[in-house]
């Protein structure tokens, strides 16, 4: 169960705001359920998790499977939507270090999610004298950056095990129907899984999407999906006592109207980086267009106490934290007694890493509310796949609701397609002829 604590932001709000809000967030509501709103037809994944297609889990399952017995190494190809979601339950659930770690499941590589000669040259050289196969992901089948990183992989794959057992070793997930790397796919005959129609990147993470490298990697998806239902049948009341999406969604939109203009998701948990960097874009991407939305930023407490913490205590007042906090798991580490005490900590001993790190919270919070710095608590049980299950499904709630009440389409992302059109163009991509002789003008013009 998640619960949002919102003791620490109310008194920076004059006036109740909820009642006022609930209309709106009725209407937000009923949109979302019913695929009414704008960008509707790319409300597939609200009830996702209760109509997933069992025959394609099934097969998600056994590839992983078969994976994790004939390779060491996986290569995930993916950018975006079709890559943060699951390097963040990976590292979430496993472990930001999960390729150190010795392990019965392969290791992981994530290319593609830039363009970087150095990334690509050093997954090669790692997957040197291991086995591996190639999970390719791309919704439109059209991106550059994986498409340009699975020629390298695809090519590598070929040189060692030949075209018919590479054939064997590459898992593609793409559309249904169209895109090159459904062509490709279907020509080649790779095995395939389908990004559904109805449901855009950044809202795909419970889709073999996600599902497939996050199962290899050993983690219990049908926890995730039972832990995403629980979260759905919550999001369904229409309520704002009840739901936490709706919470977490008024909140931010009354702190929002207040003036505050960047909203930091903070969390003490290592372990929880990359979830950040999902949730970043799942917000950056749905909410920022038409010049409204919120700045997503976040932070790792208490690493970042230590760099971004004098900003949040004492510089400019335009933002809020939004606070991640799982509860502590049994049989944790203590703090050892030292005879000598030559540091002085002896006022530690025998408490917990986890009583120590509540205790930081705490302070922190504290500290930064009385510095003008208001916060909404997210408030999880502990880390396991049915609760991340339940904060991603929480999360793309809170996010669709958000974007209505903004009045943009959350489902879109016009703005990325700029420099796609400019990069294509620089390229001498064929097509892009006109754009191209205008953008090297401006360029060569700014550099005289
Ligand atoms: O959320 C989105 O739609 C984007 O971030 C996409 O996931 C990203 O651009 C990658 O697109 P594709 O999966 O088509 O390669």
């Amino acid at each position: 169960m998640i619960g949002v604590d919102l003791s620490n932001m109310r008194h920076f709000i004059p006036l109740p705001y909820e009642m006022a809000l609930t209309p709106r967030l009725r209407l937000a509501h009923d949109r979302l359920q019913s695929g009414t709103g704008v960008g509707g037809e790319f409300t597939g994944w609200v009830h996702l998790p209760e109509n997933y297609d069992r025959e394609e889990f099934s097969r998600i399952q056994a590839a992983a499977g078969r994976i994790r017995s004939d390779s060491q190494a996986l290569v995930v190809i993916g950018i975006g939507g079709s890559y943060l979601g699951a390097r963040g339950v990976i590292e979430c659930l496993c472990s930001p270090n999960y390729n150190l770690k010795k392990k019965n499941t392969p290791n992981i590589y994530f290319v593609g999610n830039g363009l970087d000669n150095d990334q690509l040259a050093e997954v090669e050289e790692l997957l040197a004298g291991q086995d591996f196969s190639v999970n390719v992901i791309s919704k439109s089948g059209t991106t550059t950056e994986p498409a340009v990183a699975f020629r390298f992989f695809r090519k590598l794959l070929e040189e060692r095990y030949g075209h018919e057992e590479a054939t064997r070793r590459i898992y593609a997930t793409t559309d249904r129907a169209k895109g090159a790397l459904k062509s490709l796919a279907a020509a080649e005959g790779y095995e395939s899984f389908v990004v559904p129609d109805d449901i855009g990147g950044r809202y795909s993470v419970l889709t073999a999407v996600g599902l497939l490298p996050i199962a290899v990697a050993g983690i219990d998806i049908e926890r995730l999906m039972a832990g995403a239902k629980s979260m759905m049948q919550t999001c369904s009341l229409a309520d704002m006592e009840t739901n936490p999406a709706w919470q977490y969604a008024g909140a931010r939109y009354e702190l929002q109207h207040r003036g505050m203009e960047i909203e930091v998701l903070a969390c003490f948990d290592p372990f929880f980086r990359f979830m950040a960097e999902w949730w970043k874009q799942l917000y950056g991407e749905s909410e920022g267009k038409e010049g409204k939305g919120l700045f997503p930023a976040s932070v790792e407490y208490t690493a970042d106490l230590h760099s971004m913490g004098q900003y949040l205590q004492e510089g400019r007042r335009n933002l809020f934290e939004t606070v991640v906090r799982f509860a502590p798991r049994e049989g944790e580490l203590t703090v050892p007694y030292d005879e000598e005490n030559g540091d002085g900590l002896n006022f530690l001993a025998g408490k917990t890493i986890s009583e120590l790190k509540q205790q930081a919270m705490d302070g922190t919070l504290l500290a930064h509310v009385e510095g003008g710095v208001p916060n909404i608590r997210i408030c999880c049980e502990e880390r396991n796949a049915f609760t991340l299950g339940e904060l991603i499904y929480f999360f793309c709630y809170a996010c669709g609701l958000s974007g209505y009440l903004l009045d943009v389409n959350p489902f879109d992302q016009p703005g990325v397609e700029a420099y796609k059109k400019n990069m294509f163009a620089l390229l001498g991509k064929p097509g892009y002829e006109e754009l191209g002789r205008g953008l090297r003008e401006k360029l060569h013009g700014s550099q005289r």
